[in-house]
């Protein structure tokens, strides 16, 4: 009987705490159109499998008669479960609580979270959904912040760390999702900002909605802030997990290899004519990724951010790549700031956990003009060169066309450190297009005498046979051949071992 009494206390103590701030605080967040922590949470990870930690613990605030307002957990839902049966750490903001503010009792929270997981080598996703540091106790809810910033930046290139912004995001808070691998945010109904619109208006007279300041579309289209953004919270969560699909646990592992059906010889014709002859016509490389990958199934990574560079995920004969190609759909495919920051993130991800790296090159070269050189292209279009080089993972470049200048060098050519570089018949590796050169070399010639010069000099430099004969270009293939090129080139470098000199860490331009 005395036991009896023991578990109906366990189980009051329990349903207390599941009920986070109440049914009517229950009521408002699914008004706003949001899930409440606990449901984001059995959404995200398998059914049943979500062992939840610190239920009951509570915050030691006695400021502003706060001692008479504590509910188990604290405004934090955390605890581990699984997503396609793999180990996974989670911990969700519960804006029904104080509007999910951190207080320093539910920051030791979240920092358990981080280091189980960091001990573990499993990721963490983060679920946010707050006001921010808990008003109400000053300095010690802003050290909570710092604490978790530390074991954010200690697990770095150890555990995948995905974070998604599901509400409010302000001040100093953004930095722990700034920090993680992946952004992702709900359209409409989450919004990330260092200072709100009235401290904009306060400071520099500007007169911004909270949407265009930071809402999804600002994020992931302006800032370069998200990677991914999705109509609903379900459309985010279940992305989520997809994207875990393509990565290992931690940088220790490789990622997990889908059998697929799809055959590894499949060759596709229609890539024969995908790329127009003429250089000066564009075409969109997410085409010829669809076409080459298993399934032709590409998740893509920031695909409102610098389109003129692609970014993402896939697999070829099961095992998962990344994929960076420049688009000459938008700007031609240039190289500019965006991009290059774009991409260098994305091959430095990739190295951090062991996942081979394809790069299509169609590249005119870096963009002109002072917005970019005072904008520092230089330092933003060294971080690819850095990140390349650097990075250890098998790679594999195939030029489909143009490969221009300090562009065609800086997208993975063989001196910087590819392992397989291919090239299309149709690849035209030169230090310029034709008519830039015969601008400069012919400055003074006739019209006719410049005609037959852009001939010439296509002749001689427009094509991938120079760089061949200098072994620059391991081998030139049809583009129908593509799928099973890169399948061979993959499984030549699967055992690849690589490191780089001992170092503390390397200075990287930023
Ligand atoms: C304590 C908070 C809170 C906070 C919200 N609440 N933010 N309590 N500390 N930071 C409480 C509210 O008092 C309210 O309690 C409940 O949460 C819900 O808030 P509402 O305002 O009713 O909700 P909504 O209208 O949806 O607005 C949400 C909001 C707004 C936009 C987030 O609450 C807001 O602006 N909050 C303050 C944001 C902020 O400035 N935070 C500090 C940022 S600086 P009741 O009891 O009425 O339901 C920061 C520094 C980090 O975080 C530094 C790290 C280095």
């Amino acid at each position: 009987m005395e036991n009896e009494r023991i578990y109906e206390d366990f189980e009051r103590r329990n349903r207390a705490a599941e009920e986070g701030g109440g049914a009517d605080k229950v009521k408002k967040q699914h008004e706003a159109g949001k899930m409440t922590a606990r449901e984001r949470i059995e959404t995200l990870l398998d059914k049943g499998t979500f062992v939840e930690l610190d239920k009951f613990v509570v915050h030691r605030c006695t400021n502003y008669g706060m001692e008479r307002h504590r509910i188990p957990g604290d405004g934090v839902v955390s605890g581990y479960g699984k997503i396609d049966g793999r180990q996974v750490f989670v911990y969700a903001y519960d804006f029904t609580v104080l509007g999910g503010s951190l207080s320093a009792t539910n920051a030791q929270k979240i920092v358990k979270i981080q280091t189980m997981a960091l001990k573990n080598g499993a990721p963490v996703i983060a679920l946010n959904d707050s006001g921010g540091a808990r008003i109400q106790e000053g300095v010690e809810s802003l050290t909570g912040y710092a604490n978790i910033f530390f074991q954010n930046t200690i697990a770095s290139g150890v555990i995948p760390q995905i974070s998604a912004i599901l509400g409010p995001c302000a001040g100093g808070a953004c930095y722990s999702p700034a920090l993680t691998d992946f952004i992702f945010m709900v359209d409409g109904k989450s919004h990330m900002f260092v200072t709100g619109p009235d401290v904009v208006k306060a400071v520099t007279h500007e007169e911004v909605g909270k949407e265009e300041l930071g809402g999804a579309y600002t994020h992931s289209s302006k800032s370069g802030v998200a990677h991914f953004i999705g109509p609903s919270e379900e459309d985010v969560l279940m992305s989520i997990r997809e994207l875990f699909g393509f990565l290992p646990s931690n940088n220790m592992e490789d990622a997990p290899v889908v059998p697929t059906s799809d055959d590894i010889h499949r060759e596709d014709e229609r890539l024969d004519t995908l790329i127009p002859a003429d250089p000066n016509v564009p075409y969109d490389v997410k085409e010829l990724i669809e076409s080459v990958v298993d399934d032709h199934y590409f998740f893509e990574v920031m695909p409102h951010f610098a389109k003129n560079v692609v970014i993402g995920f896939a697999r070829l004969g099961g095992r998962p790549v990344g994929i960076v190609a420049n688009n000459p759909a938008f700007l031609a495919g240039v190289l500019d700031i965006d991009a290059s920051d774009k991409a260098a993130r994305f091959i430095r991800f990739c190295d951090c956990f062991n996942i081979p790296l394809i790069t299509l090159e169609d590249v005119p070269g870096f963009l002109p003009g002072c917005t970019q050189e005072h904008g520092g292209i230089i330092r933003h279009g060294a971080k690819i060169v850095y990140a390349y080089v650097e990075a250890t993972i098998p790679k594999i470049t195939l030029i489909l066309r143009k490969a221009y200048g300090g562009a065609y060098i800086v997208m993975s050519s063989k001196q910087t450190g590819s392992d397989v570089n291919l090239a299309y018949p149709t690849a035209e590796i030169a230090v310029m297009g034709a008519e830039g050169a015969v601008n400069i070399l012919f400055r003074h010639a006739d019209e006719q005498q410049r005609a037959q010069a852009v001939e010439e000099y296509r002749e001689h430099f427009a094509n991938p046979y120079r760089a061949a004969e200098l072994g620059y270009v391991d081998e030139i293939i049809l583009p129908r051949q593509t799928r099973f090129k890169l399948i061979q080139a993959l499984d030549m470098a699967h055992n690849k071992i690589r490191s780089n000199p001992p170092k503390k860490h390397g200075n990287m331009p930023l």
